[in-house]
C-alpha cells in the first residue's frame, strides 16, 4: 500500500536513466510457470558492450496517467510502448507506482537492434532498474513490509524478471544465478550474484557470431510454452539442476574441461527441446553447424579452452578466457568470419548502472 504519496509529489518531471548489459546463460532457462517463474535454475555471464540505456523523465502530478510517449533510438515506438505499458498494468499489485506515474522514456541500444542478440534482457532490466529507483526515490511513501522486503538490486531484479525472465540476471555484473536449486540456493523470483568464483573465470569473452540478424520463426515466449506439456520437461529439470550443480563447482575450482563440457551440453540440450517440442521446431542454421564444428577441431588441435554455446536462434557465442583473445581473434578472422553476418567481441561485464 502507498501512504500518502500526495506529500511528497515531485512538482515538475524528474529524470532518471540505467543502463543495463545483456547476458549470456551457461545454464537455460527454459520453461516457465505462474508469474514468470523459472521452470529451472539457470546461470549467466553479464556482457560488457551490448547494452541497452533507458532514461526517463516522470511525473505523480498529471492527470492523464501511464506511458505518454516513447522513443526507441530517437523514433516513436508504439509497439514497444504498447508492450511496456501492458507490462506496468500487470505489475499495479506489486508496484502501486505504476498506476500513479505518468512516463516519458527514450530507450536505446549500443549494439545494431537488428544484430540478432535478443536485447529484451538489457531494455528490461534498464526499465526495471529506472522503476525500482523511481520507487526508491519514493520510499518513505512504501510500507515497512515493502521497505525491508529486499535491497534495491533484489527489487530491481524482481522487476526486471516480470518484463522479461532472464532480464532478472542481468542486473548483476559478472554472474548471476536465477532459480531455486536442489540444495536450497537461490530464488525463481529474483537472481543473485555468484561470486565464489576461481580467478581463471574472472575475465571471460564472448564473442558473438552473427550467423542471421533475420527475426526469428517462433518466439521464445512460445518455446517457453511448449515446455508445459514437454515430453522430456521432468528429465529436462533434473538435468539443469545437475548441470547447475557441477558447472559452480568448476568454476568455483577452476576446472575449465568441465565447464565447457556443460556449456556445450546446455546449448545442444536446448537445441534438443526444442526439436522435440511439439510442434517441433529448429532455429540453428547450417552455418551454426558449420561454426561448432570449426570450433571444436579448433579446440581439438590447439588445446585451447574455447567452448561454445547457443540461446533461442541461430547465433554461436564462443566462450574463452581473456589471456588468449588475440590467437582466438585471428581464429575467429580466419576461419568462422565467412560463415557469419558479423561477430561482436563482447566481454564479462559489471551490470546494471545508473547513468
Ligand atoms: O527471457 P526470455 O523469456 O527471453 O528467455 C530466454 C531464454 C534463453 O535465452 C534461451 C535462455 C536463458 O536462460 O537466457
Amino acid at each position: 500500500m502507498v501512504k500518502n504519496w500526495k506529500a511528497s509529489m515531485p512538482s515538475s518531471y524528474e529524470k532518471i536513466a540505467y543502463q543495463a548489459p545483456s547476458n549470456i546463460a551457461f545454464v537455460k532457462y527454459w520453461g516457465k510457470h505462474g508469474r514468470q517463474l523459472p521452470m529451472n535454475p539457470s546461470l549467466s555471464m553479464t556482457l560488457s558492450k551490448c547494452i541497452s540505456k533507458c532514461e526517463i523523465s516522470y511525473s505523480l502530478q498529471e492527470k492523464k496517467k501511464g506511458i505518454i510517449s516513447f522513443l526507441f533510438e530517437g523514433k516513436e515506438n508504439i509497439l514497444f510502448q504498447k508492450r511496456l505499458q501492458s507490462y506496468l498494468d500487470g505489475i499495479e499489485d506489486i508496484y502501486p507506482l505504476a498506476s500513479e506515474l505518468t512516463l516519458k522514456i527514450q530507450s536505446e541500444n549500443t549494439f545494431p537492434h537488428s544484430a540478432g542478440i535478443a536485447s529484451s534482457a538489457s531494455a528490461m532490466a534498464a526499465f526495471s532498474s529506472c522503476l525500482a529507483k523511481i520507487e526508491e526515490r519514493q520510499k518513505t511513501l512504501l510500507t515497512a513490509s515493502q521497505r525491508s522486503a529486499n535491497d534495491f538490486k533484489r527489487r530491481s531484479s524482481v522487476l526486471a524478471r516480470l518484463a522479461s525472465g532472464s532480464a532478472c540476471r542481468s542486473i548483476y555484473g559478472q554472474y548471476a544465478l536465477w532459480g531455486k536449486t536442489k540444495w536450497n540456493e537461490g530464488s525463481d523470483e529474483y537472481a543473485s550474484p555468484f561470486t565464489e568464483i576461481h580467478h581463471d573465470f574472472l575475465k571471460l569473452c564472448d564473442s558473438v557470431l552473427i550467423v542471421s540478424s533475420g527475426v526469428k520463426e517462433i518466439s521464445s515466449s512460445l518455446g517457453h510454452s511448449m515446455m508445459n506439456t514437454h515430453l522430456y520437461k521432468e528429465v529436462r529439470e533434473h538435468q539443469a539442476h545437475e548441470n547447475m550443480r557441477m558447472i559452480v563447482a568448476a568454476m568455483k575450482r577452476g576446472d575449465y574441461k568441465t565447464f565447457g563440457e556443460i556449456l556445450e551440453s546446455e546449448a545442444l540440450t536446448l537445441q534438443a527441446l526444442m526439436m522435440t517440442s511439439f510442434p517441433s521446431f529448429l532455429l540453428l542454421a547450417p552455418n551454426s553447424i558449420r561454426l561448432i564444428e570449426l570450433i571444436k577441431s579448433y579446440r581439438k588441435s590447439t588445446d585451447n579452452p574455447v567452448y561454445f554455446t547457443v540461446d533461442a536462434g541461430p547465433n554461436i557465442h564462443l566462450i574463452y578466457p581473456k589471456k588468449i583473445k588475440k590467437e582466438v581473434v585471428n581464429f575467429i578472422t580466419r576461419e568462422l568470419l565467412p560463415f557469419c553476418e558479423t561477430v561482436i567481441h563482447d566481454e564479462i561485464g559489471v551490470g546494471a548502472r545508473e547513468l
